[in-house]
């Protein structure tokens, strides 16, 4: 297959963890416009039915589900409901995380209830919705596509009391070359996404300040912050057969920053 076929999802089903938010409802939407069915899933039901709501007026044939990600036994009902639903399951994007930002403390005094946190809402979430995605995958011995949505931090230190956050996102890096060596029998592969700052309402705060964003974009070679349409092209490569042998890859989107380090 040499064509733009590569990249087709017709007849693929995707859980998209996180969904409901800035980068999953987006990642959603380039899988559903691959011709993927979707399952956009978070914790609150007012924001998932909005984002499936924006996705099915597009087209997609979206499932909107709502539980608590940090709860293994939350993601294997999830995924039960989703098999329920479409009789198999192809994909699982790990699109939950963030809040780095509201949780600055010096490493020294980096408090554990913060910690504790961070680690859950970046890690323990990517950990519990991928086993649970991975083991309908391997039951259903048709191979399957796990990335996750890690940052430029997991390979990056930061002098500005990140420390629980730099740690969830260099786990999340690790994980990937585990879960794809182990899972590569089963016809699994593994990556992740590090992006840099994308253009979201997580970060808005700090994007909206004028000295920060100068700063920013300073040091990015491509002179800008990243959007949600810059993830596009990476999510329809690692969900497709297009990167059938790429596998355990952490695939930097910053606009060259990380080449400057
Ligand atoms: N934005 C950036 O600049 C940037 C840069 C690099 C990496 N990233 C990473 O990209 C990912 C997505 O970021 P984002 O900006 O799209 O954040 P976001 O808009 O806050 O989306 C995250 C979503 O995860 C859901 N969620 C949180 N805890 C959950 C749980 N326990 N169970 C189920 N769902 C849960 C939230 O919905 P509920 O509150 O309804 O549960 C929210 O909709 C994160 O991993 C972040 O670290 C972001």
């Amino acid at each position: 297959m040499t064509d733009s076929g590569m990249f087709a999802l017709t007849g693929k089903v995707a859980v998209i963890w996180g969904g409901g938010g800035a980068i999953g409802s987006a990642m959603a939407a380039t899988l559903a416009g691959a011709g993927a069915r979707v399952a956009v899933i978070g914790q609150s039901a007012d924001r998932v039915d909005a984002a499936a709501a924006r996705l099915r007026e597009s087209g997609a044939d979206c499932l909107a589900l709502t539980g608590d990600a940090t709860n293994l036994d939350e993601c294997r009902r999830l995924v039960g409901q989703i098999v329920e639903r479409h009789g198999r399951l192809d994909i699982c994007l790990n699109a939950i995380g963030g809040g780095a930002g509201k949780v600055l403390y010096p490493a020294e005094d980096y408090p554990v209830d913060a910690w504790d946190w961070i680690i859950d809402l970046n890690l323990l979430s990517t950990l519990h919705g991928t086993q649970a995605a991975a083991k309908a995958m391997i039951e259903a011995g048709n191979g399957g596509r796990v990335l996750s949505v890690s940052s430029v931090r997991g390979q990056l230190g930061i002098d500005a009391g990140y420390s629980a956050y730099v740690a969830a996102k260099g786990a999340v890096n690790a994980l990937t070359r585990q879960w794809a060596t182990e899972w590569a029998r089963h016809r699994i592969t593994v990556n992740a996404i590090a992006p840099t700052f994308v253009d979201t309402p997580q970060v808005a705060m700090l994007l909206d300040d004028p000295e920060f964003k100068r700063k920013l974009i300073d040091r990015v070679p491509l002179r800008r912050v990243g959007s949600t349409d810059d993830l596009a092209g990476a999510v329809l490569f690692f969900c497709s057969e297009a990167s059938s042998f790429v596998t355990g890859q952490v695939l930097t989107i910053d606009g060259g920053l990380t080449a400057t380090q």
